[in-house]
């Protein structure tokens, strides 16, 4: 993207370094490490550097499902201990599910419960703005949820908040985006399970095909057919049988 668009400025450093010393924008997208930590940080300096110029309308994604209310980081190292919740290391997250799972959409270093205090985007934004009654937070809660928040006082907070007002919290979008995720995890879910059934499909193939070929099912059905008049209780054309495609 740096490449290809020089009017973009790219800041490599995590954002809790860059914030403390860029210029303040007009507009900020927060959508780096989905935790509690880093967005509370995140916003807290943004409001501290903000005391003495309007703060800039802060974006966020990733308010809903799976991270409102549940940590994920990008790095645990760089989260004190104190403020990291317990992670399950390549777990998988369901809706349905405030655990983790073998079988839902992975993430490398997710909470291992979802909600609580101190867990997730939208508690961090919620417990931020709690604390700063000037401040307003709308959530649209589409394509894994879309949050803003701005100063009251802004010359533009009316405006943001006629966009935005219709939308808070709307209850159809909450039911259309719980179905949205409910149906992508239950796809991710079908796809881990048949996935593994085409693997054990695949291993038992291979086993059958070894034994076909092999003297030992020969034997075998001889000495079946001795024992039983005639008739092996398992033949080379049975297991033929079941290879067929
Ligand atoms: C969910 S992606 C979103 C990227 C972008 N907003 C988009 O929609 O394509 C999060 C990105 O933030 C980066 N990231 C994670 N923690 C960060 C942090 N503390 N500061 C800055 N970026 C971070 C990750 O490496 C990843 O590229």
């Amino acid at each position: 993207l740096a490449r290809e668009r020089p009017d973009l400025e790219l800041v490599r450093e995590p954002s809790l370094d860059a914030l403390r010393h860029l210029e303040l924008p007009d507009a900020i997208v927060i959508d780096g490490d989905h935790n509690h930590y880093t967005v509370s940080e995140e916003l807290r300096i943004v409001i501290e550097r903000s005391a003495s110029a309007p703060l800039p309308l802060l974006l966020f994604h990733d308010v809903g499902w799976p991270h409102g209310r549940r940590d994920a980081y990008y790095s645990p190292a760089l989260i004190p201990e104190d403020r990291r919740r317990p992670i399950t290391e390549g777990g998988g997250l369901v809706p349905w599910d405030p655990g983790t799972t073998e079988e839902g959409l992975r993430y490398k270093y997710p909470a291992s419960r979802e909600g609580g205090p101190g867990n997730g985007v939208l508690t961090a934004v919620e417990d931020v703005v709690a604390g700063h009654p000037q401040l307003r937070l709308a959530v649209v809660q589409a394509f894994f949820g879309f949050g803003a928040v701005w100063d009251t006082r802004a010359p533009w907070a009316d405006a943001v908040a006629a966009l935005l007002d219709p939308w808070d919290r709307d209850p159809v979008f909450e039911r259309l985006e719980a179905d949205r995720v409910l149906h992508l995890a239950t796809q991710v879910v079908h796809k881990v399970q048949t996935d593994r059934a085409l693997a054990r499909i695949a291993r038992q193939d291979e086993l059958l095909s070894r034994l076909l070929g092999s003297r030992t099912l020969a034997l075998a059905e001889r000495i079946g057919r001795l024992r039983r008049g005639g008739r092996a209780e398992v033949s080379r054309e049975d297991v033929r049988r079941v290879l067929e495609p």
